[in-house]
């Protein structure tokens, strides 16, 4: 199958909604970082586990709570079935995933970069590991230690955070800073106050607003630009782990220059997702490519 007709397959996804493309990219992030966990057992890697379904024998990453609100998998199917018909196992789900995710980026405005093919599908999923996912309630040097165990770095957390330029969370990840901070009865004092008010009314302290949703960028959400960082030097960060990047010097220093320079982040935010989509990858005669990108052959 051409590249081009991935692309078309993309583009037809683009139509189905905004929400959809920016899962895959999403996606593509919590993969890495949820196999990578597993790198004990020797298992773990960007090999396409988070799109596996539930079996008999164990949960899929699918129902790990940083996994919920991911959606779009028929999207992925669309495309596996259509390479299946063309070019029968030869084309992983990890390496569709990884594609889809620079497209969608791409669709939306952000940059493009080479992406290296050849990985394998993986032949398990752990939904305990998925759940080890780095936290929206972390400080910088939490998210810098996890970051930094996966094979990544400081520069690596800041603009890849970036990714939040486009998309929502749902109000359970932030809204601890709206009412009661750190148990001092009061907001984050490092959030804008109309940010606030607004995310308040949102979000209104009581357990059914918990799935309500708020953009990451509320300047610019469907764009895949800078704006994040200069949102993050105006406190409008939406989460408690994007505002912690002001926290730190070296870190507060990189936002203003991504802030300052949209160029700099996209080349720079291109090179990292290509070392963050080669961690753990299988090859060779490891893993398997699969049929159905939900199950295991
Ligand atoms: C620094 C560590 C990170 C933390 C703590 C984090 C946390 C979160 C949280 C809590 C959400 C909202 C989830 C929900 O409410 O369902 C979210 C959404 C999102 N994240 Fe991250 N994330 C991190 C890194 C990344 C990276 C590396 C990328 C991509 C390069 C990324 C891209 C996104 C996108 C695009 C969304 C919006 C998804 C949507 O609209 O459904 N995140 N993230």
């Amino acid at each position: 199958m051409k590249s081009s007709n991935i692309y078309a397959s993309i583009k037809q996804w683009k139509q189905l909604g905004d929400t959809i493309q920016l899962w895959s990219f999403r996606c593509d992030s919590k993969l890495c970082f949820v196999l990578n966990v597993v790198r004990d057992a020797d298992n773990g890697g960007c090999e396409g586990s988070v799109l596996l379904d539930d079996t008999a024998t164990f949960r899929g990453e699918k129902n790990a709570i940083p996994n919920l609100s991911v959606g779009g998998f028929d999207v992925i199917d669309n495309i596996k079935t259509r390479l299946e018909s063309v070019c029968p196992l030869t084309v992983s789900c990890t390496d569709i995933l990884t594609l889809a995710t620079r497209e969608a980026v791409n669709f939306v405005g952000g940059p493009y970069w080479k992406v290296l093919l050849g990985r394998r599908d993986g032949r398990t999923a752990s939904e305990t590991e998925a759940n080890n996912l780095p936290s929206p309630f972390e400080d910088i040097d939490d998210l810098v230690a996890k970051f930094v165990a996966k094979g990544l770095n400081v520069k690596d957390v800041v603009v890849l955070s970036g990714g939040h330029t486009i998309g929502y969370a749902q109000c359970i990840t932030f809204q601890n800073r709206l009412f009661n901070f750190s148990g001092t009865g009061k907001p984050d004092p490092t959030l804008d106050s109309d940010l606030r008010e607004d995310l308040q009314s949102r979000c209104p302290n009581e357990d059914g607003s918990n799935s309500n949703l708020a953009p990451l960028d509320p300047v610019t959400v469907y764009k895949f630009d800078n704006t994040y960082y200069k949102n993050l030097r105006n406190n409008m960060g939406l989460l408690q782990s994007d505002q912690t990047l002001l926290t730190n010097s070296s870190t507060a220093d990189m936002v203003r220059i991504y802030g300052m320079f949209p160029s700099v982040f996209a080349r720079d935010f291109g090179d990292s997702m290509v070392k963050m989509a080669n961690i753990g990858v299988l090859t060779g005669q490891d893993g398997e490519i699969r049929r159905n990108c939900r199950v295991m052959n």
